[in-house]
């Protein structure tokens, strides 16, 4: 054969790169075969150089003979790979079959996260109970029966009057309530603390809500407390979670149980203010509520106001989240689509 004069093994080549393909054993050794056998210093590469040599007929038949062999080992490296290689002979069967290692969902690391930042600005953890009495989710609140603020904290109520009538909380607000009375039945004012927790509300799931979601409050009750104690705590709060840079700013707001009451807001940070579906064209999302605790809260457990003075904070922990990995629709959180949680 015409072939045979300039040493082109053309069968030999091929036989040995079919062996080497189905002996891979794995993703990384078949790609090592690839290269091998078909990548630039291959024996196939190095023969397609040799064809020069040849006269015009030869060289035309060794030149097909050679696509002919590339075609046949591509496609065969192709088809193992879309095997996705069998591994039963080189990971052990115990191996194989342990499940995958997850992880925390985003909203658990996210609620950490920010319990380690309130830690490191000298604030305790505290929780509370989700099933609360009317007692603490409002009226010791400031939200006495048939007050027009009931209307934004809808819920399911487990138990409706006698004893008590018991819902499952709107806010974590009640954990404020529950702290002062220890305290004052203690003796352990002032307090610090951040209070993260489930909330439960008739909303209807949309990009910024979720029907059951989760709050971390906070309450400082010490004397000589001002608002501009409460504005200082939240910028540094800001910037320790979203980084320097993210703009912040409270304005002017209504809540029951704080006087003055201010909404806390963020740059949205999906449009950086640009305005989008998320932040509902405006460029800025609510994170939270705050203010200085109303003296109605106060007396309410029973501590003088003439002596003590505290700010309240509440914000949603799953926004928090939202905003500081740029996530369009809250929706996602409660999807358990693997492709989305496994990126956090
Ligand atoms: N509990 C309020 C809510 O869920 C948020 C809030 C506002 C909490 C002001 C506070 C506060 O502690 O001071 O809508």
């Amino acid at each position: 054969m015409v072939t045979d004069n300039l040493d082109l093994d053309i069968d030999g080549i091929a036989r040995d790169g079919e062996a080497a393909i189905a002996g891979a054993r794995s993703t990384d050794a078949l790609a090592q075969v690839e290269t091998g056998y078909l990548g630039k210093r291959s024996a196939l590469t190095r023969a397609h150089r040799k064809l020069g040599g040849l006269s015009p007929d030869a060289r035309k038949e060794a030149g097909q003979r050679l696509n002919d062999v590339r075609t046949r080992l591509e496609s065969l490296t192709e088809a193992r790979r879309a095997d996705r290689l069998d591994l039963s002979e080189v990971i052990p069967e115990a191996v194989r079959s342990a499940p995958a290692r997850g992880h925390l969902h985003l909203v658990t690391q996210a609620r950490a996260e920010l319990e380690d930042v309130f830690v490191s600005m000298g604030f305790t953890v505290a929780e509370g109970p989700e099933a609360e009495s009317d007692w603490y989710n409002f009226e010791a609140l400031n939200i006495p029966p048939a007050h027009p603020a009931r209307g934004m904290y809808d819920t399911l109520y487990l138990d409706i009057g006698e004893p008590e009538t018991v819902l499952l909380r709107t806010h974590t607000s009640p954990v404020q309530i529950h702290l002062m009375e220890k305290a004052v039945r203690d003796r352990t004012l002032p307090i610090h603390a951040v209070m993260p927790g489930k909330c439960f509300r008739l909303d209807t799931p949309d990009a910024r809500h979720l029907p059951v979601f989760n709050q971390i409050e906070g309450l400082v009750v010490d004397r000589d407390i001002t608002f501009g104690d409460l504005a200082g705590t939240i910028q540094i709060f800001t910037e320790a979670y979203f980084g320097a840079g993210i703009q912040s700013r409270l304005r002017p707001a209504y809540f029951p149980f704080t006087e003055p009451s201010a909404e806390y807001e963020i740059t949205c940070t999906l449009c950086l203010g640009e305005g989008c579906r998320t932040c509902s064209h405006t460029g800025w999302i609510e994170l939270g509520g705050c203010g200085m605790v109303d003296p109605a809260v106060f007396a309410a457990v029973g501590i003088d106001w003439s002596e003590w003075s505290g700010f309240a904070f509440g914000f949603g922990i799953d926004r928090l989240a939202q905003m500081r990995h740029a996530i369009p629709d809250m929706r996602s959180f409660m999807e358990n689509d693997i492709r989305f949680l496994s990126q956090f």
